[in-house]
Parts: C-alpha cells; structure tokens; sequence
C-alpha cells in the first residue's frame, strides 16, 4: 500500500513537475502551517532537524549539514514543494521520503510562513 501511495506520488511529480518546481498542491488542497511545523519539528516524522536548522528555540541539538530553514523563504511554494518530494535532488537521503502527500503539503504551508 505505501509503495503504491509512493509510486503514485512519483508519477504524479513527474507530471507536474515544471523544471524544478511542483506548482500544484499535492492534495489540492492547501496545508496547515502549525501541523506543517510539528512535522518539522518531529524527530520520528520529519527528521528535518537532523540535517537543518531552523526558528525553533525549544528544539536544543540542531542539524548544522544544511541550510538554515529560514533559507526557504526565497524559494516559491512549488520549489519547496519539489525540494521536499524530490529529496534524493534536493537532499542525500535518496529514498527517505516517507511523508504522506497531506503531511508534504502541511510543511509546504509552515515553511511559507518563514519569510
Ligand atoms: C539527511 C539530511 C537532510 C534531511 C533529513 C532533510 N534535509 Fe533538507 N536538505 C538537506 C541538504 C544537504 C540540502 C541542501 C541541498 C542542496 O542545496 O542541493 C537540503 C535542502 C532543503 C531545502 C532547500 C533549502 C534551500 O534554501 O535551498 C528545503 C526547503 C529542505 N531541505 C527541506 C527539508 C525538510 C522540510 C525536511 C524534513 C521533512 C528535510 N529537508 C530533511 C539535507 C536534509
């Protein structure tokens, strides 16, 4: 079943995916940002914080190996979208994506609040 709900997310990126950017929602629809930064905050779900850092003063061990969150305002939505569904491009953990496709969406709409 997740290999499935996988596969279709990857043939869905490959038929949006516009040069490095996934314009549309995922879900069609839009994300909950405080969901979205639980998700990033998450040390089971998310793992983001392993390798980024970012505004999250309660969180004291932070990942140094890539760029600060906050880097993420200067992107559009459909790039950060992209970043996180296309992680093997966008990061070196090929293979890692294990969010649902509404979970990618709720980060989309917490990074979108950075700026
Ligand atoms: C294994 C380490 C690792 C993990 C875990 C990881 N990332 Fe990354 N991420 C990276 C690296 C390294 C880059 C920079 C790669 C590059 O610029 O090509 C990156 C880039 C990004 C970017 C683009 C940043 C910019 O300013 O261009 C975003 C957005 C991002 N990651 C979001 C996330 C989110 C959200 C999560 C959790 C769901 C996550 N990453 C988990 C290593 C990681």
């Amino acid at each position: 079943m997740r290999a499935l709900a996988f596969g279709l997310l990857l043939a869905l990126s490959a038929a949006v995916c516009a040069n490095d950017e996934i314009p549309a929602s995922l879900t069609g629809a839009k994300g909950d940002p405080v969901r979205g930064r639980a998700l990033v905050a998450n040390r089971q779900v998310g793992l983001c914080l392993l390798c980024h850092s970012g505004p999250f003063p309660e969180e004291r061990f932070q990942g140094d190996l890539a760029p600060d969150l906050r880097s993420a305002a200067r992107l559009t939505e459909g790039q950060i979208r992209q970043r996180i569904v296309d992680s093997g491009k966008a990061n070196p953990y090929q293979g890692k994506t294990i969010l649902s496709t509404e979970q990618i969406e709720d980060i989309v709409a917490y990074l979108r609040t950075l700026k």
